[in-house]
């Protein structure tokens, strides 16, 4: 598979959600790889051939990758200078108390890594970053890296969402290259040498512009998803059918039908923390038009937690207080067990302050939740979850609850009450079926 393309020694920092899936996708691409992490228990269970995480297709490419001998682990940052010759860094970074992006993560990898280029070699940064961040680490790494300007920094932000990450790092819809060099952009194109011969768009432009590229993008997706769930309140203030005025508006090739369903809202590990941090971005850089704008978006965005909250407290007679509430999904989106910044999670904690009983189903994500939040009961089937429920809340749209019977699930319930906030559940075949049934945004 590797020939006619180039086959480079590169290394990638940090093996998350992010990292480990570069690593095994350039690994498919045919460059050798070695990946570190500071989690001994991640390397490890990824040396084995387990992705430490849930995504659809990865740990087949994993296992092969490992067994054809191009991709291995280490804790070992010496050995991670003496293999590559192009550095990815893929380490998180998370939101700060003040809504800023935490770059400690990214400081530690480069101050690790630095003392070990000693010869001519491209850094290349994946993790999304606050605009300028890829112009001080630069100065960062040349001050510690004993082969000085030797060492180039670039930035190549990444677009992959949780769920297709695979598909969309073997076959992304564009390539952005941030550079100081053509030398820089060459080994980038070498890395890349594959998609780029099946036609991916490659933009090559300045350190600047491709760390804002990837905010802007989350941004924008961030602000459609918000735009969506405003028209699903007025849909719900005057009578209409947000579903109906979603489908309308797709056909105009002008806005489009992706990222246009409406619901619960977005969350997930990026971008809730990638819209505040750019706040905090704008608001250093006396944008205040960008500051207020995403608070707006993040605003109508967790607005939508509270609505699901409330008709679940209005179907159960007006309080929580010992209700028992069956939550279907946990995890921020289906396709991924990621609980970051979960949507529903934060309805789970609404239901829990008031006093409700909560048990929880969500096929993958379970184990993820219940690190973060022991005290949720948590059930392994959807009858389970619902046994003895005075309401139902559909929180996250895995393809397996659409298929519900609401006949049989009527059988174990207390009352049939259902909250769809994901707008994934036939309605009238519900309401037919003796349910009380309300959805975000539809009448
Ligand atoms: N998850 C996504 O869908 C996605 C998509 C595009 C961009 N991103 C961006 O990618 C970055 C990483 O996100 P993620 O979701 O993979 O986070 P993650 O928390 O899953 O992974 C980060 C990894 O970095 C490791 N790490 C931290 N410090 C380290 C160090 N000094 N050396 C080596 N490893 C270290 C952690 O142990 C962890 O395994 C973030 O900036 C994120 O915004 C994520």
């Amino acid at each position: 598979m590797s020939l006619p393309f180039p086959r480079i020694r590169l290394t990638v920092i940090g093996a998350g959600y992010l990292g480990l899936t570069h690593a095994v996708c350039m690994a498919e691409l045919g460059h050798d790889v070695l990946a570190i992490d500071v989690d001994p228990a991640k390397v490890a269970k990824a040396a084995s051939g387990e992705p430490p995480f849930f995504e659809p297709g990865l740990e087949p490419l994993l296992r092969k990758n490992l067994e054809a001998g191009r991709l291995r682990f280490t804790s070992s940052y010496s050995e991670v200078g003496d293999f590559g010759d192009v550095h990815f860094l893929c380490v998180g970074t998370p939101e700060s108390a003040d809504g800023s992006a935490d770059l400690q993560y990214l400081h530690a990898a480069v101050d690790a890594l630095a003392p070990h280029l000693s010869r001519r070699c491209i850094v290349v940064g994946k993790s999304t970053v606050p605009v300028g961040t890829a112009r001080r680490l630069t100065a960062r790494l040349m001050e510690r890296a004993p082969a000085g300007d030797e060492v180039e920094l670039a930035w190549n932000p990444e677009f992959l969402r949780e769920g297709t990450a695979v598909h969309d790092t073997m076959s992304p819809d564009r390539l952005v290259f941030g550079v100081t060099s053509s030398w820089s952009a060459d080994r980038l194109r070498d890395v890349y040498a594959m998609p780029l011969c099946n036609g991916t768009p490659c933009l090559v432009m300045d350190l600047e512009t491709a760390e804002l590229v990837k905010v802007a993008a989350n941004s924008f997706l961030a602000t459609k998803i918000s735009f969506i769930n405003a028209m699903a309140e007025v849909c719900e203030a005057s009578g209409a059918d947000v579903i109906r005025l979603a489908a309308a508006l797709a056909h105009d090739e002008r806005i489009g039908g992706r990222f246009l369903s409406p619901g619960l809202g977005f969350g997930g590990g990026c971008l809730p923390k990638d819209i505040r941090a750019f706040r905090a971005t704008a608001r250093a850089l006396g944008v205040g038009s960008v500051d207020s704008f995403l608070s707006e978006v993040d605003t109508i965005n967790l607005s939508r937690r509270t609505r699901v909250t409330d008709l679940a407290r209005e179907m159960v007679g007006g309080t929580l207080a010992g209700r028992h509430a069956a939550v279907l999904g946990i995890a921020f989106k289906p396709g991924s067990d990621d609980v970051r910044d979960s949507p529903s999670l934060a309805v789970c904690d609404q239901l829990t302050a008031d006093g409700a009983i909560v048990r929880v189903h969500d096929p993958v994500a379970m184990d993820n939740a219940a690190l973060v939040r022991p005290d949720l009961r948590y059930a392994d089937t959807v009858t389970e979850a619902a046994a003895g429920a005075d309401v139902v809340l559909h929180l996250t749209e895995w393809p397996d609850y659409r298929a519900i019977d609401p006949v049989a699930l009527g059988q174990v319930v207390a009352r049939r009450n259902v909250v769809d906030a994901r707008c994934g559940l036939d309605g009238e075949y519900w309401r037919s079926a003796g349910w009380v049934v309300r959805i975000l945004g539809r009448p």
